[in-house]
């Protein structure tokens, strides 16, 4: 059996549920293979935080009017469906933010810079990181004297789990790990690094802004002590992310932001926190985000996540043999699928990765091209920037077909 024939979802079927996906762009039917960048909305979706703004905005936590009911229930709801999402063991684990970046934001300010960390101790980092994990502990060392380390990759693009213990030591407070690569689709042992942070006392932070969309994720399994995730990348609303941290580690943490309902009283000079979660949810918060993301759950629960991650790795197997067939494909990272999420980073021949989305851009195709705010990982890799392909849902194996077809143009384009 082919991988193409393999692939078990009925996809046609989830497609009927993406308006966007009906529309054609630069005259030809669009073929939107940048999930890793943003998720397409399913439509239920879209109503949601229609239905939100037409039925029943107030602001949450403050009314005490049936709207404000109303709101409150819904936003609350949806940090239920979030909890039990990811597995967490309360609701009160889970933080609203806007974004992945945001919560890991949070997490270095308000645990390494305002918290737990002193001069002198290390934060153990990878070579495979987004900007948004790696910039933020950069406050941490300039304003606190605290050193970073990074782990670093194999040439085929695996972490280096040896590199650990060298580097893990007595003075390590802080492991931090992205558990898939936007760049290679690499997918970390989040598990084992877990572990090995624990050893020493120190807590460990998951970037899962790539894996939280795409496959079961358990927090309890993982043990981790943060992880962050957004909710635009998993068919939600923008401008909702999600900060995970067990209880007692939200606890002894600080708040990024003061202001409204993270108090519990406040003086001329002084304040109390609220609770967590509250205590980082200062300011009015993006309620129909929340909700939104709530209902994506649903739709996501809906399909299961298990058959989520089979048709991703299928169709992933499906591109990596459909591309390499095309003349001067080059892809990075792991050949093994199943150490792999749907993201496919590649070179072709010498053709800046660029003018490769530009001239798939004219045949209907969205890809990525730059660096992908990786930065070292590209200086790992001694490339500038890559071209990247990154699957969802609701994508098909004869999308991929085009794929192979618009990349066959580019090389006749620079023949
Ligand atoms: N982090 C997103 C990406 O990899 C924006 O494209």
């Amino acid at each position: 059996m082919t991988s193409k024939q393999k692939l078990l979802m009925n996809v046609e079927r989830v497609r009927e549920d993406f308006p966007i996906l009906t529309r054609t762009v630069r005259g030809k039917p669009l073929v939107y293979l940048d999930s890793a960048a943003t998720a397409q909305k399913p439509k239920v979706v879209i109503d949601s935080v229609s239905d939100f703004f037409s039925r029943y905005n107030a602001n949450v936590h403050r009314a005490i009017y049936e709207l404000g009911e109303e709101a409150t229930r819904e936003y609350e709801g949806a940090r239920e469906k979030v909890a039990q999402f990811i597995h967490a063991r309360s609701p009160n684990e889970v933080v609203f933010t806007k974004s992945t970046t945001e919560s890991i934001n949070a997490i270095a300010y308000g645990w390494g810079l305002k918290g737990k960390m002193k001069p002198g101790d290390e934060v153990v980092s990878t070579v495979m990181e987004h900007h948004s994990n790696h910039v933020p502990w950069f406050f941490v060392q300039d304003y606190k004297g605290v050193k970073l380390k990074w782990a670093g990759m194999t040439d085929d693009g695996a972490l280096r789990m040896e590199d650990y213990d060298e580097l893990i030591t007595k003075w390590t407070k802080v492991v931090t790990v992205t558990h898939c690569s936007n760049v290679l689709g690499t997918i970390n042992p989040v598990e084992e690094i877990t572990k090995r942070a624990h050893e020493v006392g120190a807590i460990c932070v998951v970037d899962a802004a790539q894996s939280v969309p795409h496959m079961s994720v358990d927090v309890q399994k993982i043990d981790c002590d943060f992880l962050a995730f957004s909710g635009h990348k998993m068919l939600g609303p923008t401008g909702i992310g999600v900060l995970y941290g067990k209880e007692d580690r939200l606890q002894e943490m600080e708040p990024l932001m003061g202001g409204g309902e993270m108090i519990r009283e406040v003086h001329l000079g002084t304040a109390k926190w609220n609770d967590v979660p509250f205590k980082f949810e200062g300011g009015t918060p993006n309620m129909a985000g929340a909700i939104g993301l709530g209902v994506a759950v649903d739709y996501l629960n809906g399909i299961g996540m298990d058959q989520v991650r089979q048709h991703e790795t299928d169709l992933t197997e499906y591109a990596l043999e459909t591309l390499g067939d095309v003349k001067g494909f080059h892809p990075f990272g792991l050949r093994d699928v199943s150490r792999r999420g749907g993201v496919i980073s590649f070179s072709l021949g010498d053709v800046h990765p660029h003018d490769i989305a530009s001239i798939l851009d004219v045949e209907g195709i969205a890809i990525r091209s730059g660096h992908h705010c990786a930065q070292p990982l590209m200086e790992r890799l001694n490339v500038p920037a890559t071209a990247r392909a990154s699957f969802y849902v609701y994508n098909t194996p004869e999308e991929v077909d085009r794929l192979a077809a618009g990349l066959r143009k580019v090389l006749e384009v620079f023949a």
